[in-house]
């Protein structure tokens, strides 16, 4: 069993939670996920890991409602424990690698987190502050009520933006338009790193192959068993089939097939409403 030693409330269906994982701390990096489950009835839920203090043996994740597996998530307290908290999954971040350190710090890297793509953004910006590397970062949300971690990103950035898309705080626009506004400002970037929504990804590489800046994202399609065993999660990349489980989560964005990934998405979304709606009734 994994203990949550935290819970914080950080928006209306926003959660964090320290989970209690020593081997998961121990070796995880930035840019890798978890598995986590309930109980025995409760459903695989891939997470991004957004934070690890491998002296407390604790990993955080943030967790958004979005059907009746976050749900029951959601309902647990400081004190429960989860059933299952599987990983270190998928590969750590390309810009996260001491091997790669050298070639990391010449580039002038910019970061785009679109809502909860905050909570993996953050444990790469810190890593690079750590490892003496600079990066700016945008953090784009649908509107201030919502917006989180604000102050953790201001400690680890070189410059943060913050935009809403209804303008209730900071730059009024999206993340793309912040970063198009950065560049006709006269900054310059060779590396973006986008995550978020898929549709916001591929607004973003759209514009990033414009401006010709080379785009990693990182891809979150339905898992199921996090090993590349399934096939849930497999995405084209450069015409190729991928698996985002073991070849990703990141990819070069400016080769994904955006329009497949996203209908892929959808495809279980009946199913999705129905478990939301049977455990909002009470049954499991
Ligand atoms: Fe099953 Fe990736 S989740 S192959």
């Amino acid at each position: 069993m994994y203990p949550i030693v935290r819970k914080e409330k950080l928006a209306d269906n926003i959660i964090l939670m320290d989970i209690k994982a020593p081997r998961v701390a121990k070796e995880c990096l930035p840019g890798q996920f978890i598995i986590a489950k309930t109980d025995e009835v409760g459903e695989r839920i891939p997470l991004t890991i957004c934070d690890y203090d491998r002296e407390k043996e604790t990993v955080t994740i943030v967790v958004q409602t979005i059907g009746a597996g976050t749900e029951r998530m959601m309902a647990l307290n400081e004190g429960d424990s989860l059933e299952d908290f599987v990983g270190p999954l998928g590969c750590p971040s390309e810009l996260c690698q001491e091997d790669n350190l050298e070639e990391t710090k010449k580039k002038h890297i910019v970061f785009i987190a679109g809502g909860l793509g905050t909570a993996p953004v953050y444990p790469q910006v810190k890593w690079l502050k750590e490892h003496g590397v600079d990066a700016d970062v945008i953090m784009g949300f649908r509107n201030k009520d919502i917006l989180f971690f604000e102050d953790e990103m201001k400690a680890v950035a070189k410059n943060l933006y913050v935009c809403t898309d209804d303008g209730s705080y900071g730059f009024h626009g999206n993340g793309s338009q912040q970063l198009q506004a950065l560049v006709d400002a006269g900054n310059t970037y060779d590396c973006c790193v986008a995550i978020g929504p898929m549709i916001m990804m591929k607004f973003t590489c759209l514009l990033t192959k414009k401006l010709e800046i080379p785009t990693i994202v990182s891809m979150n399609p339905i898992m199921v068993d996090g090993t590349g065993m399934c096939g849930a999660c497999r995405l084209i990349v450069d015409g190729k089939v991928k698996f985002a489980c073991v070849d990703g989560p990141e990819f070069d964005g400016h080769l994904v097939d955006f329009d497949q990934a996203m209908k892929r998405q959808q495809q279980y979304k009946t199913e999705e409403g129905r478990a939301k709606l049977a455990y909002e009734e009470g049954a499991t």
